[in-house]
């Protein structure tokens, strides 16, 4: 996408071809800083301190981060090792173990001198897939946005919801739940996007915002509370959000509060829909809520905030007293039966595993 006129993907190969470059998403909507990463652990410390985030950019990070570890170390002993030390850096993201486990499989097979050359070339088609999946994601989820504006009167906008930040700042391009919406404003369809702000971390306020600004889209910045009001008024037609998993049976789990957007939209009767590549889904687990493991983060991110002040200096400031303890679970499960579909790369399906087998026959019984 584009950054100043400037063409963008949110991790890229360095013009030497040995580190890996990516966005310090920690910095925005403030500051634009490109971070070189040539280590195994620059990598780790880019996912845990969320310097990337989102499911699949943190898979290709992963990916990438293995290239680095070895430059550092060479065996399969080391190779497990620091593939055990990728997954480890956030939980609940399926797309990380996913992606280190493809490059496992790629690499464990292969003789020592051909790994290093091998692996930065599994990296990069681990990147270029993510981007094809994600225009794949646009084009079925426009389809859905297109029906809806046709029902509308002319000249008005559809109005579509999202949480959190599942756009190319999350992918490697394009994003899951904003690719529909590129796609739109690229057809010419007039859209406009209610952007929930997504405590504690503020993805929708730093991130979203940010690249609806970056694209021209027309857009409102809203506290997370305010969504089920807006949809009773009958001024949401449509809920696209991303997923970190999502089970073989269609439950979601995705950034804290989806669930309550959920609850809001059926009780609305507002079609509630979820984009996702076919990388999030975990066909190892069923049920959502008991089995999918929920990173619990640091409770700095709940007491404190993060914010430009008048004279443009970023700022940390507490909004709690200091005696005040916290909670911070960053994921929740919304059950299949709230989703009205799943957009992937390979169409629309019914949140179900009835929906989703019919999409991806190959993953047997
Ligand atoms: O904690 P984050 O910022 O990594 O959470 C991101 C989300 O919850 C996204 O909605 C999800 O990863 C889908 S991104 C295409």
């Amino acid at each position: 996408m584009q950054v100043n006129g400037q063409a963008y993907r949110s991790i890229w190969l360095a013009a030497d071809g040995v580190g890996v470059e990516i966005i310090d998403q920690t910095r925005l909507p403030f500051r634009f800083e490109v971070v070189r990463l040539e280590r195994l652990e620059e990598a780790t410390s880019a996912i845990s301190r969320m310097l990337v985030r989102g499911a699949p950019l943190i898979g290709a990070t992963a990916a990438y981060g293995l290239c680095l570890g070895l430059r550092q170390a060479t065996g399969s002993q080391a190779l497990e090792e620091m593939a055990r030390q990728l997954i480890a850096c956030r939980p609940t993201a399926v797309n990380l173990r996913w992606a280190v486990e493809r490059m496992l499989r790629c690499l464990l097979p292969l003789s020592e001198e051909r790994r290093l050359a091998a692996a930065y070339r599994e990296a990069g088609r681990i990147c270029e897939e993510d981007v094809a999946t994600n225009e794949a994601i646009g084009r079925h989820g426009l389809s859905l946005i297109r029906e809806l504006w046709q029902r509308k009167k002319a000249g008005e906008a559809v109005n579509i919801l999202t949480h959190c930040n599942a756009g190319w700042l999350a992918t490697v391009d394009w994003g899951t739940a904003l690719a529909p919406v590129y796609a739109a404003a690229a057809a010419g369809i007039p859209i406009h996007v209610w952007v929930d702000e997504t405590r504690p971390r503020n993805q929708g306020a730093s991130l979203t915002a940010w690249e609806l600004v970056a694209a021209g889209i027309p857009h409102h910045l809203l506290v997370d509370n305010a969504g089920g009001h807006l949809m009773q008024h009958g001024r949401v037609d449509l809920c696209i959000v991303g997923t970190d998993r999502t089970t073989a049976s269609g439950d979601v789990c995705n950034k804290i509060g989806t669930y309550l957007k959920a609850l809001a939209a059926r009780d609305n009767g507002v079609p509630f829909y979820v984009a996702l590549p076919g990388s999030t889904v975990d066909w190892t687990v069923d049920d959502g809520v008991m089995e999918i493991p929920i990173e619990e983060r640091g409770t700095e991110e709940v007491l404190r905030v993060q914010g430009e002040d008048d004279s443009g200096t970023l700022r940390i400031v507490a909004i709690a007293p200091a005696a005040t303890p916290a909670v911070n679970p960053a994921f929740d499960v919304t059950p299949a039966r709230l989703v009205t579909g799943l957009i992937t790369e390979r169409g629309i399906c019914p949140a179900s595993r009835e929906g989703l087998r019919g999409l991806y026959p190959e993953q047997g019984q």
